[in-house]
């Protein structure tokens, strides 16, 4: 039995316990009947806090501590953390745990806005640089060993590196290739690897081996974007081969998370890790990647559909249908078929797959798409912009967030320093951050009638 469950079960047949401690449901004794009615009792059953037996996740000496050595020893790992504020956290931690203030620090663009939240904690200097776009499909592609090295030989000072991979489309980078040339320059390097949770359990399926166990010093994994825990479940892990110390990412996991972790969401985390390692797991992932393969190769035949097959993770599904904009699919999709895709830009939609997705989706989706590809569409969608060249940085992050704002017009922005983050969500990218100038070109990505704003200059 789970090491959770094992003590909940026990504390639950031990009627001696009498707590007058958080939280004040007392284990359900009382439920809000509303609360009671989505979530049921069990949730409030399971919700503990650091009382005898259960450990501490700030200092963790017991049963959390034994569960993160197992799944340490699961993920080959040096050390790996719970999460229970998503790879967010887990981002931000490993910022704070390898970044001092005005350390420069080298950044694909493409990042989550965690890395930006991340700088302004630490008050690092961004090095940004943007991998190359594929505009057939509007997406960044892979970073290159060369960018990095490029960078890193132009910036000497650089103490980290962070890349996305896969990306939030999936596509993959090569660690191997990365972390050799981060190593032979002495720089960090951490991998958001949150859409890759699958990928540690699929490596005999995939050939493709998780970023820790590829060179990178830290990784991190969002549970519940394909494995099937509940939101925000994640992981954070430091490599067995990396100088990272474990004490300063916990420090800094310290510094911002709840002193209130979720056992439910604890649990959720174990029990989803123990399943992913058994067979059944195996067995359930590659049933998965078997539906997707099958679903390619069926919608590869609708003659108006293509499919990405770049080097990318086997649970995105990246489609455009070449003769409708993705936009206008988008749409028929939404509110004919009641199909709602993760994501879609001017190129493609990107249809987002995991441990839950049932063949009877495939099918419906499938069956939607070969529909479309035979009605007669009357298109209007004109293609937004996508960040395709980086904004001029004024102000770090954290210079900007601290200096004085005020709001202004949207209309009378471009030549402004942004004080706020314009991110289309998803993908959750930053296309201006605070810092940065406004230009005539990403005006169109600000949706507000106001806009926050910094400084004075205009030049
Ligand atoms: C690439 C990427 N990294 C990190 C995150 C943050 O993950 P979480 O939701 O687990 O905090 C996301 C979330 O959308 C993401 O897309």
């Amino acid at each position: 039995m789970s090491l959770i469950r094992k003590i909940v079960y026990n504390k639950k047949i031990n009627k001696k316990a009498c707590n007058f401690t958080t939280p004040s449901h007392s284990q359900g004794d009382f439920v809000c009947p509303d609360a009671e009615k989505m979530l049921g009792r069990k949730f409030f059953e399971c919700d503990y806090s650091e009382t005898e037996g259960f450990d501490n996740l700030r200092a963790p000496d017991g049963v959390l501590k034994e569960l993160q050595y197992n799944i340490s020893k699961i993920y080959t790992s040096k050390n790996s953390f719970i999460l229970t504020n998503g790879s967010t956290s887990g981002i931000i931690a490993a910022m704070l745990a390898v970044l001092s203030p005005n350390d420069e620090v080298l950044i694909a663009r493409n990042c989550h806005v965690s890395v930006y939240n991340g700088l302004v904690l630490t008050g690092a200097r961004p090095v940004w640089f943007l991998p190359e776009r594929d505009e057939k499909w509007d997406i960044f592609k892979s970073v290159t060993p060369d960018i990095i090295e490029k960078n890193l030989k132009a910036n000497p000072l650089i103490k980290a590196v962070i890349i996305t991979s896969p990306t939030y489309e999936g596509v993959y980078s090569s660690i191997p290739q990365i972390s050799e040339v981060t190593k032979k320059y002495g720089a960090v390097l951490i991998v958001d690897e949150a859409h890759g949770a699958l990928c540690n359990f699929a490596r005999d399926y995939t050939g493709y081996a998780p970023a820790i166990v590829s060179g990178a010093d830290i990784s991190v994994h969002s549970l519940h974007k394909t494995a099937g825990a509940p939101n925000p479940c994640a992981l954070l892990h430091i490599a067995k081969s990396s100088k990272v110390s474990a004490q300063a990412v916990q420090d800094a996991l310290n510094l911002i998370t709840t002193t209130s972790p979720s056992y439910p969401l604890m649990t959720a985390i174990e029990a989803v890790v123990e399943f992913l390692f058994s067979d059944k797991g195996r067995t359930e992932i590659r049933k998965l990647y078997d539906m997707v393969e099958d679903f390619i190769t069926k919608a590869s035949n609708i003659e108006d559909v293509e499919i990405y097959s770049g080097f990318c993770d086997k649970s995105k599904i990246l489609l455009r249908m070449k003769s409708l904009p993705a936009l206008a699919v988008a749409k028929i999709l939404n509110e004919d078929f009641k199909i709602e895709e993760e994501f879609s830009n001017d190129n493609s939609l990107l249809f987002l797959t995991g441990i839950g997705t049932t063949k009877r989706k495939f099918d419906t989706l499938f069956n939607a798409l070969k529909e479309i590809s035979v009605m007669e569409v009357d298109s209007d969608f004109t293609a937004e912009k996508t960040l395709i060249s980086l904004p001029q940085m004024i102000y770090t992050p954290r210079e900007a967030y601290f200096h004085p704002s005020e709001y202004i017009d949207t209309e009378n922005a471009a030549g402004r320093i942004c004080a706020e983050v314009v991110l289309p969500y998803p993908p959750g990218i930053p296309v201006i951050l605070p810092g940065e100038r406004i230009t005539e070109n990403n005006m169109n990505f600000i949706m507000t009638e106001k806009i926050k704003v910094t400084g004075i200059s205009k030049n």
